[in-house]
């Protein structure tokens, strides 16, 4: 009682002194330095430390269902509850239930000043790490749908469902450019394109963020992780180091960071857990002072990632104590440190023997506050428990992402299935996703609440064919032209006569690996799998299973001599296989964070699997649900089609199946190589030409599909492209005003900056624009994904055969027609040159434009830069 007195004099006393920091009216920045002001050494450092959240991992268990409620009393760490109470906490990760957070905050208030603490979630794809939240598609999902305003909208409604959680920061985006699918990460990252990660990375921040980090009360604070290079480690582990040239970090990785910061403006950035170039990247001043800081203007904080600080000692052998680690870590530039004790006595120690100045101690806990004066956190610290708002809309969100998520890799005319009828569909026309009109109207069935049962509109067919019927579509070979949907006389087994049996078998058909990493087990009524959505979609099938149990390691001969018989009286065999993401599972992962592989094949015995199956001779579908780029050469010439799903989140199985009836037409563009064997990796669209000049002596040396790759049940017909008329007169005419927008330079100062600094030169005007006409020939509605990619001929250091510079998505119904205009920057045609400097070295370039990476695919313009 007589505590509460005293404290409540303290903040009344403070809020009557030079207490302006409490109002807000006044800009963050001010605040936080006015806050300053009132703290003491110990509440600065104590701003700098953030622990997991108690309850997370409770003594002698891991799941975080089974937890204790976090109170004072039952705190795993009964000092963190009296380091909270002295202000020595600044933030949390990981509270997975809104009564820990509460219950966190309350403590918070008790302090001194009463600081909140800023609680931080990884809510990579959804609030996925919580309960009853929406779980979208992974980020690899999102980037093949290449379509940044959807991932903008999922960002915003991600913010949405973490604040009323009382999460204000979020560990996302990932935006690791992953260039070695034995990496288990690369699920969680938007792919091996530095444009297309930055593209996606910025709107996501966006939606997390609010545009000009301007968060009103439904934003929260992103984090762009991980600087820098971690998607490519030696022998594709994870944390392994990286060792590169500042050609290759300046023009793969830093680009995504760039666009996170200058565009987005970013509120946090993590470091990487391992080294670049002898130096790990948490004790890394040049990367997180000279380069962070003062070449790209980051203003925001950065934070550890977990106890990576430690590992400066531990896993790098680089510092030779923990404490030694925590000081380099501050003077390189960390400003939080994620997760544990010691670091705060380090660091205060650090600055009592003036090792560490005050003023690098100001700069880090001054950042942390702004921020959490910037997010709202001050006047809204506590979540709500009321339900979720909105939840039906998101996870109307996820299942349009879902289906615009779905690459169809192979379909020798077996997809749709049962299109000429026979089996009761739900209905609807070849849904047109967001382009179209609203889902209702295609299909009579938006979202249905999850746990009722559906109720189905039969019709004949799924799918609205045009004034076409039969008409073909694209080959898998990527060509123009096209293969015919189905073979004259219909496909084995499949006529609309009779009741047909589908047989669904796999580990992966019935389980929640459907939601990737980064996601909790969720209560099952909230998830639809692929084979509830094949239930719901094929009413009038007949389904016979064979599960596994949901685990890979459960796949036994056995199993696999009935999985052959059953395939033997189905009519069509449809196989979910492919990895497990899932870190809570109990079902055995080969996928997720810390979870890289020597090979890419199916893991287990699902290839036996798969062989058996398709020797029963019936039209058999790979549904292939990953968080990497398999190999699947032989799946490719043995199987009728292959959707590679990814990792589709908590709707994923109503997309499929609707891809498999053909309700939805897929879209959905590789975001990767697939590359034939893990002896190819790393393998990359954009690698240099002296790559493949020699030629892998005992296997094909190409990639199984190519980045960009992705078919459709309909066609779509490229018109010659034009660039418009006159050529461009050079690079030199840089306009200020976009500059300003690139950069927030001010129009004076950006030439000059542009010419020291070893950034790309800001967004300039169009020397030119390339326009296409791209014609929907195919008998169904769909989207396709125009791109559009730049060769620069010859220059003073070897370059790429191709780079993606810009994308389109079209919507087109059957028959229409859209003309695509992409201007054409210096932007997209500069270099890191040999004199170390980004700049348009004048002479030949090639505009290539198409509907993937491979060369067969695109059609090409010439440009010359004199
Ligand atoms: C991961 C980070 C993540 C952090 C907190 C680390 O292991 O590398 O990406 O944000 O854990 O969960």
């Amino acid at each position: 009682m007589r505590r509460t007195l005293l404290i409540g004099i303290a903040i009344l006393m403070v809020s009557c002194g030079k207490g302006d920091w409490k109002d807000a009216t006044d800009p963050a920045a001010d605040r936080a330095k006015a806050l300053l002001k009132e703290m003491t050494l110990e509440e600065k450092v104590g701003q700098m430390c953030q622990y997991v959240a108690p309850c997370y991992v409770p003594p002698g268990q891991g799941s975080p269902y089974k937890n204790i409620d976090a109170t004072d009393e039952n705190l795993g760490n009964k000092d963190l509850a009296d380091k909270i109470r002295r202000g020595e906490v600044g933030s949390f990760l990981h509270c997975m239930t809104t009564k820990e957070a509460i219950a966190l905050q309350d403590l918070a208030k008790e302090s001194r000043l009463g600081i909140p603490l800023l609680i931080g979630i990884d809510a990579i794809h959804g609030n996925a790490l919580i309960e009853g939240c929406t779980i979208y598609p992974t980020s690899i999902n999102l980037a093949s749908t290449f379509d940044p305003e959807l991932v903008e909208s999922i960002g915003a409604e991600t913010a949405l469902e973490m604040r009323q959680k009382g999460l204000y920061w979020t560990f996302a985006p990932n935006l690791d450019v992953a260039r070695d699918a034995r990496w288990g990460r690369m699920g969680e990252t938007f792919g091996e394109d530095p444009f297309l990660v930055s593209e996606m990375g910025k709107y996501s921040i966006w939606g997390l963020q609010g545009r000009d980090r301007n968060f009103d009360q439904g934003h929260v604070i992103a984090c762009a992780k991980h600087l820098i290079a971690g998607g490519e480690p030696f022998g594709g582990l994870n944390a392994a180091p990286m060792d590169l040239s500042e050609r290759q970090l300046r023009e793969i990785y830093l680009p995504p960071f760039v666009s996170a910061i200058k565009d987005a403006h970013v509120g946090t950035v993590m470091a990487a857990h391992n080294e670049v170039n002898g130096i790990p990247c948490h004790g890394n001043s040049w990367l997180l002072k000279d380069l962070l800081r003062d070449e790209l203007g980051f203003d925001g904080f950065v934070v550890s990632d977990w106890m990576d600080i430690e590992r400066l000692n531990a896993m790098h052998h680089w510092a030779p104590d923990s404490t030694e680690a925590f000081v380099r870590s501050v003077e390189a530039g960390i400003d939080m440190h994620m997760q544990g004790d010691n670091y705060f006595e380090a660091v205060i120690g650090a600055v009592k023997s003036g090792r560490i100045p005050m003023k690098r101690i100001d700069e880090a806990a001054g950042k942390i506050l702004e921020m959490k004066f910037a997010v709202g956190l001050f006047e809204a610290p506590l979540p709500s428990l009321a339900p979720l708002e909105n939840a039906e809309a998101h996870r109307q969100t996820a299942l349009d992402a879902a289906r615009e998520s779905i690459v169809l890799l192979k379909n020798n005319g077996v997809l749709p299935l049962f299109r000429n009828g026979g089996v009761a569909s739900s209905g609807g026309s070849t849904a047109s996703l967001r382009e179209a009109p609203p889902l209702a109207s295609q299909s009579e069935a938006p979202v249905p609440p999850l746990n009722v049962p559906r109720v189905a509109v039969v019709s004949p067919s799924g799918l609205t064919t045009s004034a076409n019927p039969g008409n073909s579509e694209r080959s898998d070979a990527g060509s123009l032209r096209g293969t015919p949907l189905s073979p004259p006389g219909g496909r084995r087994g499949v006529d609309g006569s009779r009741q047909r049996t589908l047989f669904v078998v796999g580990p992966n058909a019935d389980s929640q690996t459907i939601l990737g990493d980064w996601a909790a087990p969720q209560p099952d009524s909230l998830v639809i799998t692929v084979l509830e959505g094949i239930r719901n979609e094929f009413l009038g099938a007949k389904i016979d299973t064979l599960c596994f149990g949901g685990m890979i390691a459960n796949i036994d001969a056995k199993g696999i001599e009935a999985a052959r018989r059953k395939a033997a009286s189905a009519d069509i065999c449809i196989v979910v296989a492919g990895e497990n993401s899932q870190r809570y599972s109990a079902f055995g992962r080969s996928c997720g964070e810390n979870c890289d592989r020597d090979d890419l094949d199916l893991p287990g015995m699902q290839q036996e699997l798969l062989e058996a199956v398709a020797s029963a001779g019936k039209p058999t579908v790979l549904v292939l649900m990953t968080g990497r780029a398999n190999s699947l050469a032989w799946a490719k010439e043995n199987v009728d089609a292959i959707l590679n799903v990814w990792e589709p989140g908590q709707m994923g199985g109503q997309a499929v199946a609707e891809v498999l009836s053909g309700k939805v037409n897929p879209s959905g563009k590789l975001p990767v190589t697939m590359p034939r064997s893990v002896g190819q990796v790393p393998t990359v669209y954009n690698h240099k030409h002296s790559q493949y000049s020699r030629l892998f002596a005992t296997n094909e040396t190409g990639p199984l599909w190519p980045f960009g790759f992705g078919l459709s049940y309909s066609h779509f017909v490229y018109s010659k492209p034009s660039m418009s008329s006159g050529q461009p007169s050079g690079p030199g005419r840089v306009h200020p005003r976009s500059a300003v927008a690139e950069y927030g330079l001010s129009p004076e100062a950006a030439p000059e900056r542009s010419e020291e600094s070893g950034l790309p030169e800001p967004a300039l005007d169009a020397l030119t624009t390339v326009s296409i006409n791209v014609t929907n020939e195919g008998p169904y509605d769909g989207a396709e994904v125009v791109q559009l990619y730049v060769r620069d001929e010859y220059a003073s250091v070897t370059r790429p055969v191709k780079e993606l510079k810009a994308f389109k998505r079209v919507f087109l119904k059957a028959g229409e027609s859209a003309e695509v205009t992409f201007a054409i920057t210096p932007e997209m045609l500069q270099c890191f040159g040999a004199d170390n400097r980004w700049s348009v070295e004048p002479g030949e370039f090639t505009i290539l434009i198409g509907s993937s990476s491979a060369d067969q695919d695109l059609q090409k313009l010439s440009l010359t830069i004199d």
